[in-house]
């Protein structure tokens, strides 16, 4: 084939051309926020290695939500950081726990403008910061696990969570959820799974903003970044399972593992911009190195274009501002 007469660059000629022509946009509706609240504090704490995120107050919280619901933001997800930790995490279970207590708050503050999705993992609660309880040799005992993600589902859907999400990357979570649901009588909490969860680096900031209790690290459960196929076994298992909707994270360093789910998934597929990604551009936009609007704009739009149907970034509110304005 041959295009004589073709020149790209017509169409690139003014900003209502390149406006009319751009094959991917951002909507605000593809944006989800992850935010943190942290039980016992008075104000909002900063997290040094993420500028500009804070662990959240019940008051902040609901004051991040009431605005990403005037920014058009699409969703929020919840992370909880509790004031006392246990073995097994119990405090994800109560329901006046911190995580399940702020469903209830940000739902009755937003109702059913903004989608309210909740992180179901155990890492958060467990005085090992593991992601699942250890059996005897310190090894995290996949079913073991399971059981009390399906009795943490129950108590994140009780308290009004419109979507689950569950990051733990154990065998067969979907199931036991979605079971764990059905019994209880929650047919229409949906399930956001983290299908192709991948052990990274990139993970840093967000172990100071949980104040995780972490030694070591979690690659007996989640994927080696080596890997490309297995994320399209993962992500067949979890649809298999019930998955209403699939994510791979994090986003930048795996666009084509995020290419390869897009093209074979039926169910909608999301991707989070994790908080490594998140400091990096802060990082080198406080040195003055990149244009900070312009770097996050294009991080997230090359994430869109890869296929994600919506992005999880801590931008998300700004972000949807920006668009806003055009
Ligand atoms: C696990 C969980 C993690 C993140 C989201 N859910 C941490 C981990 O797997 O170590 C990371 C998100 C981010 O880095 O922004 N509950």
């Amino acid at each position: 084939m041959s295009f004589p007469h073709h020149r790209p660059r017509r169409l690139r000629t003014t900003p209502a051309m390149r406006r009319l022509t751009a094959e991917n946009r951002l909507a605000p509706a593809d944006l989800i926020l992850p935010a943190f609240i942290r039980e016992g504090l008075s104000e909002p704490a900063p997290i040094s290695s993420m500028p500009g995120v804070v662990q959240h107050t019940t008051d902040t919280l609901k004051r991040a939500a009431a605005e990403a619901v005037e920014l058009g933001v699409g969703g929020i997800m919840l992370f909880g950081v509790p004031a006392v930790r246990d073995a097994s995490g119990s405090a994800s279970l109560d329901p006046d726990g911190v995580l399940n207590k702020a469903i209830r708050d940000v739902r009755a503050e937003v109702g059913d403008d903004l989608v309210v999705m909740s992180d179901v993992c155990l890492d958060e609660f467990t005085d090992h910061g593991h992601c699942g309880v250890l059996d005897a040799n310190g090894y995290v005992d996949n079913d073991a696990t399971l059981e009390i993600y399906g009795q943490m589902a129950v108590a994140q859907a009780d308290a009004g969570a419109h979507v689950l999400g569950p990051s733990g990357m154990m065998d067969g979570q979907i199931a036991v959820i979605r079971q764990a649901l059905e019994e209880a009588g929650h047919k229409n909490t949906a399930v956001l799974a983290y299908a192709a969860k991948y052990a990274s680096a990139f993970y840093g900031p967000f172990r100071e903003a949980v104040d995780s209790q972490l030694k070591g690290d979690r690659r007996s459960y989640q994927m080696d970044a080596a890997n490309r196929r297995e994320a399209i076994i993962e992500v067949e298992l979890d649809l298999e399972e019930g998955a209403d909707m699939v994510m791979v994270k994090p986003a930048m360093s795996y666009l084509d593992i995020l290419a390869d789910v897009a093209a074979m998934s039926p169910v909608p597929v999301a991707a989070y911009q994790i908080s490594g990604e998140y400091a990096m551009i802060e990082a080198a936009a406080a040195n003055g190195w990149i244009d900070r609007r312009g770097a996050v704009t294009e991080s997230v739009l090359g994430i869109k274009r890869a296929g994600a149907d919506m992005v999880l970034t801590y931008w998300a509110s700004e972000l949807a501002g920006w668009l806003k304005e055009g």
